[in-house]
């Protein structure tokens, strides 16, 4: 039977478009923003797309019991973090625990939280890039599945150097959903995954390129 993916996202999309350009079988897209672009690109691809309001809720939980009871109709095989802006409350990881993917646009555990880019940038860093991994209750710090890096250039700004890790994040996301759909990963006792036929040096990607 064919496998189903849940999307949640708060923006663009353009994760959203990357795992959709990969033939992935996306039979939902949710978003917390109902001005969210990558709803539009979700409906023009004939998928369907559910919004809630968290104003509309007076606390975190209940809204999230709420958006589990609509990703729950879509009877998802994983459930997929693509730039939704939400701190997730502890029943709902749960609920989802092990079959809930974030794409988080740094190496972890380096830069969790927002302004990641900056923040690299601030601390004269090297390299930097973007990480797919299974979602724990602590912010950004769930077991890695697949890493993806750049090179920071001596004249980025924090627009260039998020524009090279979203492509990267592009190549690597389609991945390591195709690995969970594969049944393919496993989490080890110390957090870490391995995925089956794939060695370890696999499970990262490097792009030198611009
Ligand atoms: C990406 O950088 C992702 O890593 C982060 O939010 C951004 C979402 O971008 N979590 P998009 O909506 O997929 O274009």
């Amino acid at each position: 039977m064919t496998k189903r993916i849940v999307v949640l996202i708060s923006g663009r999309g353009s994760n959203l478009s990357a795992l959709l350009d990969a033939g992935l079988p996306v039979v939902g897209v949710f978003s917390d923003r109902a001005n969210a672009g990558g709803l539009t690109l979700a409906q023009q691809r004939g998928i369907t797309t559910a919004t809630l309001s968290p104003r509309d809720f007076e606390h975190r939980a209940t809204f999230d019991q709420a958006v589990a009871a609509q990703i729950d109709r879509w009877q998802p095989d994983v459930v997929v973090l693509a730039g939704y802006m939400r701190i997730l409350s502890d029943d709902f990881v749960q609920h989802y625990q092990n079959r809930l993917l974030n794409i988080h646009p740094s190496l972890l555990p380096h830069y969790p939280g927002l302004n990641t880019h900056a923040r690299a940038l601030a601390d004269g860093m090297k390299i930097h890039g973007c990480t797919a991994h299974f979602v724990t209750p602590q912010l950004d710090s769930g077991p890695v599945i697949l890493q993806g890096a750049v090179p920071v250039h001596a004249d980025d700004t924090p627009d260039t150097l998020a524009a090279r890790v979203l492509r990267t994040e592009h190549r690597i996301y389609p991945q390591a959903i195709h690995w969970f759909l594969e049944e393919r990963l496993h989490v080890n006792a110390n957090q870490t995954v391995s995925v089956t036929g794939i060695d370890a040096a696999q499970q990262k990607l490097f792009f030198m390129e611009d």
